[in-house]
């Protein structure tokens, strides 16, 4: 089995990058939009390794994808139910690929006039971008030597499944 992001440099991505969040929004009160339902396990880890920050978390659901390819087409399953303005929000991803579907969701939460507004993925498939999209926190890097295959595990799916793997791996690993 060839893992890409082992459980232990998950852990430990997400709880230096958790460090960094306290930091940044130390003693103030932010609100936390989940892309569900990729990113529900990396929220889930997230929250409980943040230190003196007050926050509350919400949820949007965003569907785009069919098996390993983008439809193209982002619909809005389920919408967020917090008030967004003057907050500081922080949007939280699964994965970041093409960008299309955070630079929609940025544009949706920013027509709410939040007070400040940025982003935070687990995996950023940089090669694969398209819309130049500001993601300030990064846990893991698909390096281009990685390849940029469809990859499953830790919330990441494939056709809503393998999302309980505890380490990330390439799908091709389960499906060939
Ligand atoms: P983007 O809009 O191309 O940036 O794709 C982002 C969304 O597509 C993510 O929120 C994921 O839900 C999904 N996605 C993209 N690549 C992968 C992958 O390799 N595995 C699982 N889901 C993916
Ligand atoms: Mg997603």
């Amino acid at each position: 089995m060839n893992i890409l992001f082992s459980e232990k440099l998950i852990r430990k991505r997400i709880s230096e990058i958790s460090e960094q969040i306290s930091f940044d929004y130390k003693d103030r009160e932010v609100l936390l939009i989940g892309v569900l339902n990729g990113s529900f396990v990396f929220c889930a880890d997230v929250v409980r390794n943040l230190t003196n920050v007050k926050f509350k978390i919400d949820f949007i659901t965003i569907s785009s994808y069919l098996g390993i390819r983008s439809t193209g087409k982002i619909e809005v399953l389920s919408r967020f139910k917090e008030n967004i303005t003057g907050k500081d929000v922080l949007i939280l991803d699964d994965i970041i690929e093409t960008g299309m579907t955070l630079d929609f969701i940025i544009k949706e939460v920013a027509s709410k006039n939040p007070k400040s507004l940025k982003t935070c993925v687990l995996v950023d498939k940089r090669c694969m971008r398209k819309k130049d999209v500001p993601v300030e926190y990064i846990c893991l890097e698909m390096a281009a030597s990685m390849g940029n295959d469809f990859v499953v595990g830790y919330g990441l799916d494939y056709n809503g499944f393998f999302r309980g793997l505890p380490y990330i791996c390439k799908l091709e690993e389960f499906v060939r």
